[in-house]
């Protein structure tokens, strides 16, 4: 018998999370390796938040948590949620998890039987086909290109949809593609799903902040919506604090009660100390995160000005998040240096290889013609890193 589950066996491996874990090797290793593959913030967590977690440890929240959270975490994330995003919600609608791959990952559990058809606009972040497989569900990935600026139109979410549909999971701005949907577009699409009242939406908005486009709407505040819209967010990526694991939802109360059901028997609630700096961080006016989002904007410019001077790879302009999503299908069935380029992990193992730079695949993305740079890292870093690119593929 095989001591490991055809779960387990089935279930791939993060190919974000392995790229940054070989670029760790080789450097290791001594190799000169400029690692673009990891979706981190290169900042330190503020310092405000992190006397919050100090005073939280002297205040001894030692015990455990209640297990959706602390109901004043989960009153900070309802105003948060209405004045950044008119969502109106009440602390029963919140459950705070470790981190908002936890949020998800309870959704899909409470949500999926075995066949629920689950649409993935692609490319999407690698981990929802995972989770969703994981529970027992189908993802339908609706194909996207740099041409569309990797948006989905309402046509395409029509076709998508089946008697089995379930749900829809995106993420906007998109990790991988940096876009982001606007009001028009997102009513557009919401027009369709007004006729099929069934189908539940996770919204993941945990990159809302890192955006440049002056806007942003979630799709629950659309008309309708908020009563089929479970809004997913966290303090990671904006405040700087992927390693603190504090995520969380906005949701019906039913599907709130049923992911604090999971999490009662899995988790116990989310790290304690970490949750009450969280409130520190959602109280906060966005206006603090600004040094950041600037960093991050002038790095998109500098990318994509960079990316764009290399012939071959196509791009378009991301609006927000920290990623471009290069179109590199112009080399597939060319020998470079020697090495086939079949596809696009060659071309980011080639990368890898010859220009010592990490990147991720967009297969891991569902986009097999695009590869995906994280530009959080240094200015200088970014600039030798497009310069080997460019080097590597002249
Ligand atoms: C779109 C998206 N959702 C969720 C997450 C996970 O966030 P957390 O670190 O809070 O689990 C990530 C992290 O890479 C992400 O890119």
């Amino acid at each position: 018998m095989n001591a490991l589950s055809d779960r387990i066996n089935n279930l791939s491996t993060s190919q974000t999370l392995a790229m940054a874990a070989l670029a760790r090797e080789l450097k290791a290793q001594g190799k000169d390796i400029i690692s673009l593959s990891l979706g981190e913030p290169d900042f330190n967590t503020p310092d405000f938040i992190k006397e919050a977690a100090k005073k939280a440890i002297d205040e001894n929240y030692s015990t455990y948590s209640p297990v959706d959270g602390y109901v004043d975490l989960k009153e900070a994330i309802c105003k948060k949620f209405k004045r950044d995003n008119d969502l109106d919600y009440k602390p029963a609608n919140i459950v705070v998890s470790t981190g908002a791959k936890q949020s998800l990952y309870n959704i899909a559990q409470v949500m999926l039987n075995e066949g629920d058809e689950v649409i993935l606009p692609a490319p999407y972040w690698v981990s929802y086909f995972e989770i969703i497989k994981l529970s027992g569900g189908t993802p339908i990935e609706v194909p996207t290109s740099v041409e569309s600026d990797f948006k989905i139109t309402p046509e395409q979410l029509e076709k998508a949809i089946t008697p089995k549909t379930k749900m829809m999971w995106f993420s906007s701005p998109c990790n991988p593609s940096g876009s982001v949907y606007n009001k028009e577009e997102l009513t557009a699409l919401c027009k369709v799903l007004e006729k099929h009242p069934n189908i539940y939406i996770v919204s993941d908005e945990i990159y809302e902040h890192i955006n440049f486009s002056g806007t942003f709407c979630s799709i629950g505040s659309i008309p309708g919506m908020l009563e089929r819209t479970i809004t997913v967010n966290g303090v990671a990526k904006a405040f700087a604090m992927t390693g603190w694991r504090i995520g969380y939802i906005g949701a019906p109360e039913f599907i709130a009660k049923a992911c604090t059901k999971i999490q009662g028997q899995v988790t116990s609630g989310a790290n304690s100390i970490a949750q009450r700096a969280t409130i520190t961080a959602v109280e906060a006016d966005p206006k603090v995160l600004q040094h950041m989002v600037d960093a991050f904007h002038k790095r998109r410019d500098l990318v994509v000005g960079l990316i764009r001077e290399i012939p071959g790879l196509k791009i378009n302009v991301p609006e927000g998040a920290f990623y471009v999503f290069p179109d590199v299908s112009e080399f597939f069935g060319k020998t470079l240096k020697g090495t086939k380029i079949e596809n696009a992990t060659d071309f980011s193992m080639y990368l890898l290889a010859e220009a010592n730079v990490a990147t991720v695949t967009g297969e891991a993305f569902g986009n097999p013609n695009c590869i995906r740079f994280s530009y959080a890292t240094s200015d200088d870093l970014l600039k030798e890193a497009l310069r080997r690119i460019k080097e590597a593929l002249s």
